[in-house]
């Protein structure tokens, strides 16, 4: 498998390339970044981490710094820290440079060379999609598989004000829009979907106790929001939404139930700017433009996730 991985790394963005690094038979080929838990220039340095931790090369790109249009990003500092990574300290001395083209630019490049063969992967807000998108209306059928992290599937959200959205949409509604117009069909894994496939924490402690250096850079990146998801009552465990997005584009048979459905993305709406609106009866006319997916193998993910960690 020929992977491109477009992030906003991000602590679980971090964890989800650390899978794909460590599955065997996928070759990652570039990394675009985008801002969206952190500023971009954050992302960049918080990719180069993961690269060097595991000591390999991926060409890393400067992707969007702001979404398409001015409106509410603000930095997830509660969840990822002020450097996304969760103030994580133990970093390389110094960062080799990004390649020249900006993000969106390689998108087109990277697909143009290589039609059907590539899966792209989003974890963060959708800027640098929708701009691939716009230089090239031919990107998303050279693109053979798109799945993204992000959206809602029942209007539950985790954002404020716009308590319907999922974060990565709520950065960058207009770009979610261009995208999803633009794909004949992405593979969605939404915020609820996150919600109802978390690790237990018994299986996150075993995870994080493993002899590596990656189970450590796991445990340091998650420190200081653990403490406080593990007392708050809404929380079922240990949440996977980049991980989660990463395993089925690793391996689509982790998919248990899907359901393909027209998905529209809400740019208005005081308390509903951003979310994903799905027509599940068919309402519209319109064709299914995303498989929805709603249950993952666990055992399977957790299986990833430990060989990443190992
Ligand atoms: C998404 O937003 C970020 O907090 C995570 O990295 C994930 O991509 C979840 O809403
Ligand atoms: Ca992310």
């Amino acid at each position: 498998m020929r992977l491109i991985i477009d992030t906003d790394a991000g602590v679980d963005d971090a964890q989800a390339i650390l899978m794909a690094l460590a599955h065997p038979g996928v070759t990652v080929e570039a990394i675009t970044t985008v801002t969206g838990n952190t500023h971009v220039d954050w992302v960049i340095r918080n990719v180069f981490t993961v690269l060097s931790l595991k000591g390999v090369r991926v060409p890393v790109y400067r992707g969007a710094a702001s979404p398409l249009v001015p409106g509410f990003w603000q930095p997830e500092v509660r969840v990822h820290g002020e450097d996304g990574l969760g103030n994580y300290r133990n970093r390389p001395a110094e960062y080799p440079p990004t390649e020249p083209e900006p993000a969106a630019v390689a998108l087109v490049r990277l697909a143009d060379a290589a039609p059907g063969e590539l899966t792209l992967v989003a974890l963060g807000p959708l800027t640098n999609v929708a701009l691939a998108c716009r230089l090239d209306p031919d990107f998303p059928r050279k693109i053979g598989r798109f799945v993204f992290m992000g959206g809602t599937i029942a209007a539950k959200g985790n954002t404020a004000p716009h308590i319907t959205a999922e974060f990565n949409i709520h950065c960058d509604p207009e770009a979610a829009l261009i995208v999803l117009e633009a794909f004949p069909l992405a593979t969605m894994l939404s915020w609820e979907t996150t919600l109802y496939h978390p690790f237990s924490w018994a299986q996150y402690d075993a995870l994080i106790a493993q002899d590596s250096a990656a189970a450590r850079f796991v445990a340091d990146t998650t420190r200081e929001t653990i403490s406080f998801l593990r007392q708050h009552p809404r929380v079922p465990g240990y949440l996977l939404p980049d991980p989660l997005a990463m395993a089925i584009a690793l391996d689509p048979d982790l998919i248990h139930a899907h359901e393909q459905h027209y998905v529209a993305v809400e740019v208005q709406g005081r308390q509903t700017r951003g979310q994903t609106v799905v027509d599940y009866f068919g309402l519209l006319g319109r064709a299914p433009n995303v498989d929805v997916v709603t249950d993952v193998n666990m055992a399977g993910v957790y299986e990833l996730f430990r060989r990443a960690v190992s």
